[in-house]
């Protein structure tokens, strides 16, 4: 249910001075601007233990210590993946997309099955990576000593995106299959893809070794909404004037809808300010799994009021967190 609340509030804002007036900053598809991902909300392990224990990981030290930190390494060490199962009658139907076989080692599975073996190593490297072979799946194909190599379109954008879809698009436990919204939504025939706004271009070394020089590669330590300046890329904010009435339009530029999991919930508040910069009302909007905002997809933060400028701030409330995280505070003139 989408919860409206508009109120009068005479309030007077302090340190109005200190407000940049910003011009709407449009959330940018493309992955030319990612930051490396700075999650406010830690995942819980914060990291895959015993890393020095699995090859790839040996060899690839820099990707490997992306990946560890990432909800694909603790998909199955994650505390709420490993609590949620103790209501479950059958666990095991769970653990295909949490410790899934090798995806690519044969034709791609509608369902991954689940493996016995390492399961702290959650979706490992081979995961992803393993080929029909023994040999590894890479955009390159380089031919190296420790294992034969092959070129994948799945290694590539948009190649990857069906890798990503068999695993994202279902609707067990508590996720929401957002795969479906970038299909349904023909979002790769935009030149979208998933790792071009979940894995930010790194330039790097590939792998250890005195002769292997850096370069361009994806991280693979994910882009999550539990970082505040990524959630931040998934609204466009707008401020429109009709028939002599204020709204703010918050506009969804994410690959699917927001927000994507259950529990989660972004909470958004604007105050209409007069020329004085005196807050003359304060309407509220959330959205949540229930009343989401559909790709492209638009809500109002409507005002009965006029003024001259108006203040939008927004929080995301995830259930890993005990505290609201703020991730848009910004302010817009009419002419904005
Ligand atoms: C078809 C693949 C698949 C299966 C089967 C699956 N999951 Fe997941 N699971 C996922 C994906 C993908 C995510 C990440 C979703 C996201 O972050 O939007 C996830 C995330 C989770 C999370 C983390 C949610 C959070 O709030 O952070 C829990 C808990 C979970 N799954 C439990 C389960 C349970 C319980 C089952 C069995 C009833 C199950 N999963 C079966 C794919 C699957
Ligand atoms: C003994 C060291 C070593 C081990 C162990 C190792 N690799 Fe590699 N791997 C390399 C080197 C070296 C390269 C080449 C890097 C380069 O030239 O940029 C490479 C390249 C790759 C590539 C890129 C292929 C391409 O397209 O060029 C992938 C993917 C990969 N490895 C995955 C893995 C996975 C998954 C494992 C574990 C099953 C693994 N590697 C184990 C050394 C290793
Ligand atoms: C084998 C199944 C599988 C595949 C393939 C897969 N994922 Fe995931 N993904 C998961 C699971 C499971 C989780 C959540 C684990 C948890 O929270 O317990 C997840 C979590 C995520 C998250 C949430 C990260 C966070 O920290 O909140 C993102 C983003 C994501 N995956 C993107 C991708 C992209 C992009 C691809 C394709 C390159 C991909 N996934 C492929 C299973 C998969
Ligand atoms: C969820 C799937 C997934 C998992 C898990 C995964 N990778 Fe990748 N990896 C990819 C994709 C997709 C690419 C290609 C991205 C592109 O260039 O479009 C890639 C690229 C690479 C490359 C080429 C360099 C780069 O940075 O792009 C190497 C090397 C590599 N992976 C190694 C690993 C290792 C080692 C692990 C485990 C520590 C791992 N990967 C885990 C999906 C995965
Ligand atoms: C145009 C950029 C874009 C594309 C394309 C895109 N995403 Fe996202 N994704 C986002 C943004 C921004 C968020 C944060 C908003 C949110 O809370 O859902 C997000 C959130 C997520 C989450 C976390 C949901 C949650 O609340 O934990 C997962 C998982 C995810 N995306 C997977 C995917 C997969 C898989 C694909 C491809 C099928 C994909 N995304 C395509 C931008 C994109």
């Amino acid at each position: 249910m989408i919860r409206k609340r508009t109120t009068s509030d005479p309030t007077r804002v302090p340190a109005l001075g200190a407000l940049v007036f910003l011009v709407v900053a449009a959330a940018h598809s493309g992955d030319d601007a990612l930051a490396p991902p700075a999650p406010a909300v830690a995942l819980d392990p914060e990291r895959v233990a015993n890393l020095d224990q699995y090859a790839c990981a040996t060899c690839h030290t820099e990707v490997a210590d992306e990946w560890a930190r990432s909800a694909h390494g603790l998909a199955w060490d994650d505390r709420a993946y490993q609590a949620s199962l103790e209501s479950k009658r059958r666990p095991q139907s769970c653990h295909g997309c949490h410790i899934p076989q090798p995806l690519l080692a044969g034709e791609l599975p509608r369902r991954p099955k689940p493996r016995d073996e390492n399961k702290h190593l959650g979706v490992s490297c081979e995961a992803c990576h393993l080929g029909p072979n023994g040999e590894m799946l890479g955009p390159r194909g380089t031919p190296v000593d420790a294992h034969a190599s092959s070129v994948s379109e799945r290694m590539s954008a948009p190649g990857s995106d069906g890798l990503c879809l068999a695993c994202h698009s279902t609707n067990i436990g508590p996720v929401i299959g957002i795969g479906k919204d970038f299909t349904a939504a023909d979002l790769s025939a935009q030149d979208r893809s998933c790792v071009g706004c979940h894995m930010a271009p790194i330039e790097r070394r590939w792998a250890d070794g005195e002769n292997v020089p850096a370069r361009t590669g994806r991280s693979h330590a994910l882009q999550t909404p539990r970082d505040p300046t990524f959630l931040r890329r998934a609204i466009e904010v707008s401020w429109r004037t009709d028939g002599g009435r204020n709204r703010v339009v918050i506009t969804n530029k994410a690959g699917h809808r927001v927000p994507g999991l259950i529990g989660r919930e972004l909470r958004f508040r604007a105050e209409l300010l007069d020329p004085g910069n005196v807050v003359v009302e304060t309407s509220e909007v959330t959205i949540d799994t229930r009343a989401y905002l559909p790709v492209n997809g638009t809500i109002d933060i409507a005002f009965t009021k006029t003024g001259a400028s108006v203040r939008v701030s927004a929080d995301h409330i995830d259930p890993r967190s005990e505290e609201p995280i703020r991730f848009l505070d910004e302010a817009l003139r009419a002419s904005d």
